[in-house]
């Protein structure tokens, strides 16, 4: 494995007009064709695709630890422009963890921001005082560590910050990075897993820019509703980014960093391509798609086949707005090759018949704040109680007409129905979820059991993954009991 970090990229200062002020609906904007100089075109690519770290730890007396700094830094999203982010060991976005199933781990954040954040593992199973949610305060100039033995099957995770009413500002400036979870069964299978060569990771994310090319979050009462988007898409913290490619099957295990853009992925030659996993497991089979649908937080591993695209191009868009993420080149004959296995893996599914409760979750808005059943996210309150080892079906109503999601920390939990009926899961949402989308008026009905750790003091989460939302109320808390 070659390190790389993020390296300074080499956009034009033409590309960064187009790409960061002519489309962000910046009020300065119209008359950038006259500084544009360089008669760049649209769509224009010369980065080539970071790769963030691959980080192993280093064992200390049985335990991997991961030592990490969460800076302030200066990244390159614009030749000659140094834009102000945070960062964790990095000068945007972070390393990946590669952790093993079953191995103790110590994931050590020392804070050094100058102003406090958390760090959640989100889509790790660990105990609540582990779970870097709002209560896991890392104080500046202090380390917090989250410490717990690995105990869930291989999956894409990933951490960010979960500072009340902070979350939004904190990963939108960069922080976040992805936790590779590997098991014996994901190291059996014939897939990709050349990191950085056949498997690829993915942090699709959208930001605004000032005219400065500084990192631009300041969202108004609406932007707090409908969500605070951003028209320049940065793909690992790069705009506009290729990557050359072995002529094979490549693994992109894609996560949708965004602060609250829903994304329809897919490729330019319409190419089917295969989901192989959800948020916290490998699906049982691979799904054959087009078009895949990631809303914020969600993750989705897929596979797609290059083996006779030799000296073709094509890109990943996001179709709902019809921008581009990244340039796959093949330029390159495979080094080894994989065969896509029928099946990955088997998933526990809970009957609901031994559902012994069942919980609502009704998501409503107020005078600009947003709710989950009536009430706002309050550090002092719990609001669920819930009993180790019971299965649950928790069903969550979108009582309103913008779109929301659903996360649960902690755990994972399977789709029964959406809108009364199991015809209307699709086959990549029936695996290991974490976060579930809610198109307006949805509502679903989810199964799902607490194990292992009950903690009648420390909370966990449940939350819309929109982070404007998140910040705004859209928040409970639960104990395990
Ligand atoms: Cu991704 Cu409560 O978090
Ligand atoms: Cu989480
Ligand atoms: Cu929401």
């Amino acid at each position: 494995m070659k390190r790389r970090a993020f390296i300074a990229l080499s956009i034009s200062a033409a590309a960064w007009l187009l790409n960061g002020c002519g489309t962000n609906g910046n009020p300065d904007n119209g008359n950038n064709g006259t500084n544009a100089g360089g008669g760049s075109e649209i769509g224009t690519t010369s980065a080539p695709l970071p790769i963030p770290q691959l980080f192993k730890g280093e064992v200390r007396n049985g335990v991997r630890h991961f030592d990490l700094s969460i800076d302030k830094a200066a990244h390159s999203f614009f030749s000659g422009v140094a834009t102000a982010t945070y960062a964790v060991n990095s000068t945007y976005l972070g390393p990946t963890l590669l952790l093993t199933n079953g191995e103790e781990v110590s994931i050590n954040y020392t804070n050094n921001i100058g102003e406090e954040t958390t760090m959640h593992g989100h889509g790790m199973h660990l105990p609540a005082i582990m779970d870097g949610g709002p209560h896991q305060m890392n104080d500046p100039g202090k380390t917090w560590s989250a410490r717990y033995r690995v105990s869930q099957k291989a999956c894409t995770n990933w951490y960010h910050p979960h500072l009340m009413g902070k979350t939004a500002e904190h990963v939108y400036k960069g922080l976040a990075g992805l936790i590779i979870v590997q098991d014996d069964e994901s190291r059996a299978l014939d897939l990709p897993d050349r990191y950085g060569e056949d498997d690829i990771p993915l942090v699709l994310q959208d930001r605004r820019f000032d005219s400065d090319g500084q990192i631009l979050y300041a969202p108004t009462r609406m932007e707090i509703m409908r969500g605070y988007i951003g028209d320049t898409y940065i793909t690992n913290g790069a705009i506009d980014p290729f990557i050359e490619l072995e002529a094979k099957e490549i693994r992109l295990r894609i996560l949708n960093g965004s602060n609250a853009s829903v994304y329809k992925l897919g490729f330019d030659d319409g190419r089917r391509f295969h989901q192989i996993a959800t948020d916290n497991a490998f699906l049982e089979a691979p799904v054959a798609l087009t078009r895949l649908r990631l809303s914020p937080g969600e993750r989705a591993e897929i596979v797609v086949d290059l083996s006779g695209d030799k000296g073709k191009t094509l890109l990943l868009k996001d179709y709902r707005r019809g921008k581009t993420f990244l340039e796959l080149r093949v330029t390159k004959d495979a080094v080894t090759q994989t065969t896509l296995p029928d099946t990955l893996t088997n998933l526990t599914r809970f009957d609901p018949q031994n559902a012994r409760n069942t919980r609502t979750f009704r998501l409503s808005g107020m005078m600009g704040r947003l709710l989950i059943n009536g009430v706002e996210m309050n550090m002092n309150v719990i609001n669920e109680r819930v009993p180790l080892d019971q299965v649950e079906i928790w069903e969550v109503h979108n009582n309103m007409g913008i779109e929301h999601n659903f996360h649960i920390h902690a755990t994972h939990f399977m789709v029964l129905e959406r809108n009364g009926s199991a015809a209307n899961v699709a086959e990549n949402e029936k695996g290991y979820k974490d976060v579930i989308y809610l198109a307006p008026h949805d509502t679903l009905r989810v199964i799902v059991k607490m194990v292992d750790y009950k903690d009648a003091n420390n909370p966990y989460m449940y939350h819309c993954h929109f982070l404007e939302h998140e910040d705004a109320g859209m928040m409970g808390q639960f104990v395990v009991v």
